[in-house]
């Protein structure tokens, strides 16, 4: 039995943990330091992103669970001819959104979008918070169109323990979520990445690449 199945019944999200998730992270939003609104292009988890997804003129591009809308303010941008949305639990979070960016509240477990309505999708340290990770993964590939490029950037399951995490936390190997991926997407891939593109990766941060 897989991981994911054996959580299953754990791994719904009740829309009292739904509530209590969107009021912790709606109270983070006025944590700057930890919860920021801006990010330094150089790092690579941003330099992974732009160099996955490539050209994005005239593109629509989705932030899953954007927060602030950090990484979405880089692609924007990078490519002021994209069509960036970015969504998020928390509303405000969302407030902090560049203008350039359509902002969206909702979840990554039930997104208020049509079939394919994107050519790319990223989601950087959200679906680690999204409780029902098996649909939230669905309902991102589902929004992609085929074609379309996925980028996942979240914590390693065998570091657990290395932060404090909230009780819904969930991070993942790289094995389990390259299987969730497999069953939407025809190419997936991962990696361990660092901050720096120069420093060796310690094992915390995976990247997943997908093309569905
Ligand atoms: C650690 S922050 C990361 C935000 C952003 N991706 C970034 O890298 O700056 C996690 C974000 O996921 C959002 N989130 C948590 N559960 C979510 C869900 N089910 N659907 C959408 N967003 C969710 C939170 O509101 C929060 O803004």
């Amino acid at each position: 039995m897989n991981f994911f199945r054996r959580k299953k019944q754990a791994a719904l999200l009740s829309a009292d943990l739904r509530r209590r998730i969107r009021e912790s992270f709606e109270e983070a939003s006025r944590d700057e330091e930890h919860f920021p609104s801006t990010i330094d292009p150089r790092i690579y988890h941003v330099q992974l992103i732009l160099e996955f997804l490539g050209d994005l003129a005239g593109k629509r591009v989705l932030d899953a669970g954007c927060g602030k809308g950090r990484f979405a303010r880089v692609l924007a941008e990078r490519h002021p001819r994209a069509e960036i949305s970015g969504l998020d639990l928390a509303e405000s979070m969302l407030r902090f959104a560049p203008p350039a960016i359509q902002a969206c509240a909702g979840s990554l477990t039930d997104l208020p979008f049509r079939d394919g309505a994107f050519h790319a999708a990223y989601a950087t340290e959200s679906l680690e918070h999204a409780v029902d990770i098996e649909r939230a993964v669905a309902e991102i590939c589902r929004v992609v169109a085929p074609g379309g490029r996925i980028v996942i950037i979240d914590k390693n399951a065998e570091k657990w323990g290395r932060l404090e995490t909230p009780d819904w936390e969930k991070w993942f190997t790289r094995r389990q979520l390259e299987r969730l991926l497999r069953r939407h997407c025809r190419r997936v891939s991962s990696r361990f990445i660092s901050y720096w593109e120069d420093v060796p990766p310690d094992g915390l941060f995976i990247a997943w690449l997908a093309e569905k």
